[in-house]
């Protein structure tokens, strides 16, 4: 109760303060929104959950949730969270919807193995935060063992036309690449540093997979790593690119304090306020919650969720 109330202060005060610098207030924690509900590839690690009938975002959805944006920081308004937004039958179209002032605060994540060329040219110069590209590995036999039903060749193909296409723009887009910590590519990570900073990417995140009960206990087993490999990776990676970044597990997170390579935003991404899912078919639902809303029925979504934000601040946990 006590913290709850503290953390309430805490805002408060951090609001105020940025009304006076006279700075947009980022008042919910982060939005992410789905366009679609399906993947074309299904990674043994992932912690979507697949099968249901296929749902596509609608553009005019799309928009009203875009309109969101100035609700978050930097960053924090993620336009796919769970599955693969490339498949998305109007991606193109959609992709035009994003203005340099809305995308300024958001990001994508794909797996670059649906776009075809067209598409990897408006991504490369899309006005967003950044790209995030999961990359896993750049062998292909980890890769293809990770990536489950993507080819490896194809995603080479594809990553170095987005590359190209980057090189040759006047407003590239950040990449970001991200890849899971596995021991099927544990001993490729160190080197893929070095190859994805030449290829003009700015960061390649190394993160611990949390997994629940879902994942088969063999595929734990076989590819999890140990405390002890944990130690070992992170003593190995202290002299690694400067672009790789390393989101240990977070119970080991203290026993690598000052590790050279230490993701600093791992604590940011620990949910401390309000956050807000946005499905393909436009629910919005308040994480850790049982409120939902449905876009069908807002006509203007900032001003009511700049209105609803207070009543929904009181009842999430900090
Ligand atoms: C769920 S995917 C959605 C976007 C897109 N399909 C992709 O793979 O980039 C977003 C990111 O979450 C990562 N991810 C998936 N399952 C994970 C898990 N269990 N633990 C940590 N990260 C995971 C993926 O590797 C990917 O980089
Ligand atoms: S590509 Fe992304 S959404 Fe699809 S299965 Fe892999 S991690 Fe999950």
């Amino acid at each position: 109760m006590r913290s709850n109330f503290l953390s309430r202060v805490h805002r408060g005060i951090k609001r105020r303060i940025m009304r006076l610098l006279n700075k947009p207030v980022p008042l919910y924690f982060s939005i992410a929104a789905d366009i679609t509900n399906d993947c074309n590839i299904r990674c043994p690690f992932c912690f979507s959950t697949f099968g249901a009938p296929r749902v596509n975002m609608t553009p005019d959805h799309f928009v009203k949730a875009l309109s969101l944006t100035p609700l978050v920081a930097e960053g924090m308004f993620l336009i796919s969270c769970a599955f693969e937004p490339t498949i998305h039958p109007e991606f193109n179209s959609m992709l035009d919807l994003i203005s340099p002032h809305l995308g300024s605060r958001a990001i994508l994540s794909t797996n670059l193995l649906a776009p075809d060329p067209d598409t990897i040219h408006r991504l490369a110069e899309l006005p967003i935060h950044h790209l995030n590209v999961s990359v896993d590995s750049l062998e292909a036999q980890s890769y293809e063992s990770l990536r489950r039903g993507g080819r490896f060749e194809r995603f080479e193909e594809n990553l170095h036309r987005l590359c190209d296409c980057r090189k040759i723009s006047s407003r590239p887009v950040p990449m970001f690449g991200i890849s899971v910590v596995t021991r099927r590519n544990r001993p490729f990570l160190k080197d893929m540093g070095y190859r994805l900073a030449d290829l003009g990417f700015v960061l390649h995140e190394v993160r611990d997979l949390f997994l629940d009960s879902a994942t088969p206990a063999r595929w734990k087993s076989d590819s999890i790593l140990t405390d002890e490999d944990w130690d070992g990776l992170m003593e190995e990676l202290s002299d690694a690119s400067p672009i790789l970044q390393i989101t240990p597990p977070l119970r080991l997170f203290e026993r690598y304090a000052g590790h050279p390579r230490l993701n600093p935003y791992q604590l940011k991404y620990i949910q401390t306020g309000v956050g807000l899912r946005i499905e393909p078919e436009g629910r919005v639902l308040v994480q850790g919650t049982d409120r939902v809303y449905h876009l069908s029925d807002i006509d203007d979504p900032l001003a009511f969720f700049t209105r609803e934000y207070p009543s929904l601040a009181r009842i999430v946990a900090p």
